[in-house]
């Protein structure tokens, strides 16, 4: 048997609706902020990605050559697309510009509980505008995406890459080595950070507290900066309980420049991060000097958090079956189900010529809300006989009133 390639999924029924769900409260959200859809393609020249990142991440990546002998990698990530996207046919579009996107991206990745080869990135750009407040409405957008899906257990992490860089510089660092730097605090290399003469200092520094940091620094703008951005998110209702000031949040990706932040859901254990954006720079691969500030949820695992804290949002609406009874009252029950689905009713149809009993015992089953049982006297009276698939009540409602009675119904 040909199984399915290893790092994908099969979405299920099920799933789908969950997922939509959750797809459609994000729209709406980033919607709500003036974002607006694209979409980019799912392939790009291999040299987007190595630009920024360096031939090491060939190795996270599906690169290949084409028929065309082209190097082209599929997409691992939305954001350099998106900045190819931009010089390529919006540059002269007034800015801030505001994009989402949802769609799948792929990394060759070693594959466990909530990390994939495919999965799904919803995400978000802001481009053009360099203050704290635009800081502070990316992390609130981010902040507000989670809290309107339901999920309780969350945490958010933020920093400002420009106070650990300036403290390296301080330290006498050069540019070109602190990448190196900032990659062990990625990996919580602590014995590798022990090496440089400074380790233990900043050791420290990072454990310190916001007010502190000032303490190990000459340049203590970015500090500020950071407190400005803080100020902003009071405006969106998120203050210091909802967060954390983290020093070693500092991204897995090159780009980011500035402030960037994190958010966990702790009870996924070890692939918790469900979400990860803040400022970067992605402009010098296309020969200008444009910034940007934007995030990405790992789709999958904020719909993981979510079942782990055993919310499962679906559309409204209950499902229902129409069962017709006898050929004489098809022409009626047939009525009755293009009049529900043209008001958007989910209606399925009993396509096996069963008996009574056991389509019931299929709608039974499948789970569900209501059946309708449309024979000779339903006709006669322009009635329908509706089902309630959970206590097996019986009623009977007026074709005219049918409508009305099913937006009211209360899924139990
Ligand atoms: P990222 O942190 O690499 O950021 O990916 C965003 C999210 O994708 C992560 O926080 C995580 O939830 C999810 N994720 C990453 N790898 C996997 C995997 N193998 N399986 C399942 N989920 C995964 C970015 O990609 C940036 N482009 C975000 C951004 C947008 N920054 C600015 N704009």
């Amino acid at each position: 048997m040909i199984e399915r390639p290893r790092g994908t999924r099969d979405l299920f029924p099920e799933e789908m609706e969950i997922r939509n769900t959750v797809e459609g409260i994000l729209r709406n959200v980033v919607e709500s902020y003036g974002y607006r859809e694209i979409m980019t393609p799912t392939f790009e020249h291999t040299d987007l990605f190595l630009k920024k990142s360096g031939p090491s991440i060939i190795e996270e990546i599906y690169a290949f050559k084409d028929k065309g002998d082209r190097d082209i990698a599929l997409r691992p990530e939305f954001t350099a697309s998106v900045m190819r996207m931009y010089h390529e046919g919006m540059r002269e579009v007034p800015k801030p510009i505001k994009l989402y996107y949802i769609g799948s991206v792929f990394r060759y990745e070693r594959p466990q509980s909530g990390r994939y080869r495919e999965f799904w990135h919803f995400g978000t750009e802001l481009i053009g505008p360099n203050t704290p407040q635009a800081d502070a409405e990316n992390i609130s957008l981010a902040y507000d995406c989670v809290s309107k899906t339901g999920l309780k257990g969350f945490e958010m992490r933020i920093s400002n890459l420009m106070i650990l860089s300036t403290y390296l510089e301080e330290q006498g660092v050069p540019e070109g080595e602190k990448d190196e730097i900032f990659h062990l605090i990625d990996k919580e290399e602590e014995e590798e950070l022990m090496k440089y003469p400074f380790g233990d200092d900043l050791i420290s520094f990072m454990d310190s507290d916001l007010e502190d940091f000032k303490e190990y620094l000459k340049d203590t703008s970015p500090v500020d900066y950071l407190t400005s951005v803080l100020d902003g998110l009071k405006y969106y209702g998120i203050d210091e309980d909802d967060y954390s000031i983290d020093l070693s949040t500092v991204r897995g990706l090159d780009y980011y420049q500035g402030v960037v932040f994190e958010i966990d859901a702790p009870n996924l254990g070890a692939e918790k991060q469900i979400c990860g954006g803040g400022d970067y720079k992605l402009g010098s691969i296309f020969g200008t000097d444009v910034t940007a500030k934007g995030f990405a949820f790992g789709f999958d695992r904020l719909v993981l958090a979510l079942g782990e804290e055993n919310i499962s949002p679906v559309s409204d609406g209950p499902r229902c079956y129409m069962i017709p009874i006898g050929e004489e009252a098809k022409g009626y029950a047939f009525e009755v189900l293009s009049m529900l689905r043209d008001d958007s009713i989910t209606v399925d149809l009993e396509l096996m010529d069963r008996t009574i009993g056991k389509a019931l015992s299929y709608a039974d089953k499948m789970g569900f809300d209501i059946a309708f049982l449309v024979g000779e006297n339903e006709v006669k009276d322009g009635i329908v006989t509706v089902k309630n698939m959970k206590t097996g009540e019986q009623t009977q409602v007026s074709k005219e009133d049918l409508v009305k009675y099913l937006c009211e119904y209360d899924k139990i």
